[in-house]
C-alpha cells in the first residue's frame, strides 16, 4: 500500500509499505523523523503516535483498549484520530492512507 506521511514542517513523504506489517514499520524503515518507535512495536512506548486525518478514521478504526489507555497516559486525554502507528496493520484497504507525524511525542 502507498502511505503518505505528513511531516510537521509541511513536507510529505510518500512511501510504499512493501512487506512492512504496520504503519510504524514503514516510517522506521525510511528513517522518518518524529517517530522513534522506541519499543519496536511492543505497545509500550507511545512514541509511534500519529494523527489520522478525519477522512481516514473510519477505515483505520479506533485504538484498541490497551492502545487507547497508552494514548491517554501519554497525553492525559484521547484526542480523536490519535493512534499508535505500530498498531495500524497495513492492508490494501489502506492504500493511499495519509497520517500526520507529531512534533511532540509523549
Ligand atoms: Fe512503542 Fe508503538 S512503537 S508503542
Amino acid at each position: 500500500a502507498r502511505i503518505t506521511f505528513l511531516l510537521p514542517d509541511g513536507t510529505r513523504q510518500v512511501l510504499d509499505s512493501g512487506d512492512d506489517p504496520t504503519v510504524m514499520h514503514v516510517a522506521v524503515r525510511a528513517n522518518l523523523p518524529f517517530l522513534p518507535a522506541d519499543c519496536g512495536g511492543q505497545l509500550a512506548c507511545a512514541s509511534c503516535m500519529v494523527e489520522v486525518p478525519e477522512a481516514w478514521r473510519g477505515r483505520v478504526g479506533d485504538p484498541g483498549l490497551d492502545e487507547g489507555d497508552m494514548i491517554e497516559d501519554a497525553l492525559g486525554t484521547r484526542p480523536a484520530g490519535r493512534r499508535l502507528s505500530c498498531q495500524i496493520a497495513v492492508t490494501e484497504a489502506l492504500d493511499g492512507l495519509e497520517v500526520v507525524l507529531l512534533d511532540r511525542q509523549g
